[in-house]
């Protein structure tokens, strides 16, 4: 692998996302050799850590998140890594970090390239960009910057974020990361559907019915309350996971496989969604709340939520595109915490056809995203021995060992940053368009907070989320097909 030369700026260096994530992906990284000799990390935060202190939290994540490793390597990996305590708002900080990170250039010989990763508490992140921009603290290589989530909160503090970033970034220098996008099976979208002429061949409003995703989850907002309080379930998981995977199960094949024409295909598609009326998001939109057990708050006694928070930890709702190849198919999604089990799927539910056996039952393709990697497809049969049609799912699955192999989604995108390909990452126009019908859907909901008549599902924890989502199907023969 080629040895990318590079100085990483990571804003949020103490936080839990370098340390579960990054650090450990960084290390794989290193042990290939795309990063080896010629890079060094700054790790910036508040906190007063000094660089051997850094050091040992880098070669904790690694032993945390690796079986065997080579002590070695650990070392020589951590010794790359370096703490500048930082107040992203104090313009000197800045200045000592630019003085820092031209001294490691010089010694890593990293040729003038630097790589920004925001990841701490996203009301930061224009300040930081604004302060990168006036105190240049871009190199005279390469220069990008890796955003967490959320990119804005509505569509108006996206874009100003994201004027803000692009006063000292291209738009092909910002990588917005989603990292479902990372995901194996998320990846596998693009190959099932336009490899196979079985699968691509009925992909159309002709045989399929719908398209239903699902993002659960059995944990609650744990000690994110704060936080969760002021997205909620629709900004938190649809306005990015959910909508990624709306897009690439929905749009047209691009010309070729690169990170432009995957974009292009893409764009193409977004320009026809519908964006909700309000009275489309009281019809097809259904929010809720968990409640509590004898073992778990309910949310609005979680630690840092507004006992009287309208914020759901729940949707589901619905959406469509007027163009594309399944223009006109409803896709159904929802999303909640404290579901019964953690599962991430979709389902493509197909139409019936007529036929002399008189078989009913639905056919489906199912992607199996997590916490198992599968695609399963319904192929009927005869019974053995009395009339009638079996059903069987005929099943790609991944071995134990192949699972081992698949590497995390931050390790892919981190490389993916290091070689300069953004196929898997969130375009502005593609995140402006998602913003557009995220707002359209959270100003209806506020108006109705604000009329004093929310309708906001209470669902009992551990099970399936509000049964109201059952009625927001199309047609009375359409149901939920994860039961
Ligand atoms: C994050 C959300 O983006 O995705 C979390 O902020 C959520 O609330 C998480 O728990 C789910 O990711 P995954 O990969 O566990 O499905």
């Amino acid at each position: 692998m080629k040895n990318i030369p590079v100085i990483m700026i990571i804003f949020g260096g103490s936080g839990d996302l370098a340390h579960r994530k990054l650090y450990p992906s960084l290390f794989n990284l290193y042990e290939q050799g795309l990063i080896h000799d010629n890079f060094a990390v700054i790790g910036t935060a508040r906190r007063p850590w000094s660089h051997e202190y850094l050091r040992e939290q880098v070669s904790d994540a690694i032993h945390e998140t690796h079986d065997q490793v080579d002590e070695n390597e650990v070392k020589a990996f951590a010794s790359h890594f370096y703490y500048q305590s930082h107040d992203v708002t104090n313009v000197e900080h800045y200045v000592t970090l630019k003085k820092l990170a031209q001294e490691l250039d010089d010694r890593y010989s990293a040729q003038g390239n630097r790589l920004f990763y925001m990841a701490m508490a996203p009301r930061f992140f224009g300040t930081i960009a604004t302060h990168i921009n006036d105190q240049h603290l871009t190199g005279s290589g390469f220069n990008r910057i890796v955003v967490e989530k959320p990119f804005g909160h509505d569509l108006a503090s996206a874009e100003q974020l994201n004027k803000e970033i692009t006063a000292s970034f291209d738009e092909n220098d910002i990588f917005r990361i989603d990292h479902y996008l990372g995901k194996e099976m998320i990846q596998n979208i693009m190959p099932m559907r336009f490899t196979n002429p079985l699968i691509k061949n009925i992909w159309s409003g002709e045989y399929i019915k719908n398209i239903q995703i699902t993002l659960a989850e059995r944990l609650g907002v744990e000690a994110r309350g704060g936080y969760y309080d002021t997205s909620g379930a629709l900004r938190d998981m649809v306005q990015n996971h959910i909508f990624q995977i709306i897009t690439l199960l929905a749009m047209p094949e691009p010309k070729d496989l690169s990170s432009d024409s995957v974009h292009q295909a893409k764009q193409e598609l977004l320009k026809s969604l519908i964006i909700p009326t309000p009275e489309e998001v009281k019809k097809n939109f259904v929010r809720g709340q968990y409640l509590g057990s004898d073992t778990t708050f309910a949310y609005k006694k979680e630690p840092n939520v507004d006992p009287d928070s309208t914020t759901e930890t729940y949707v589901a709702g619905k959406t469509k595109f007027t163009s594309g190849p399944i223009s006109g198919v409803p896709i159904y999604f929802r999303t909640g915490k404290e579901f019964k089990e953690k599962k991430t799927r979709i389902d493509i539910v197909l139409k019936h056809i007529n036929n002399p056996y008189g078989q009913a039952h639905s056919n489906n393709i199912t992607i199996e995203v997590d916490p198992e990697s599968k695609i399963y497809i319904t192929i009927n049969g005869k019974k053995i021995d009395e009339p009638g049609i079996r059903r069987e799912d005929l099943t790609y699955v991944f071995s134990k060992e192949e699972m081992a192999k698949v590497p995390d989604g931050y390790e892919r995108l981190l490389h993916d940053v290091f070689v300069n390909d953004s196929t898997n990452f969130t375009h502005w126009s593609e995140l402006k368009r998602y913003w557009e019908f995220i707002d359209a859907v959270e100003d209806a909901w506020q108006k109705e907070n604000e009329a004093g008549n929310p309708e906001i599902a209470q669902y009992l924890p551990y099970r399936m989320g509000p049964k109201e989502a059952d009625n927001i199907f199309e047609s009375p023969t359409e149901h939920w097909i994860y039961e």
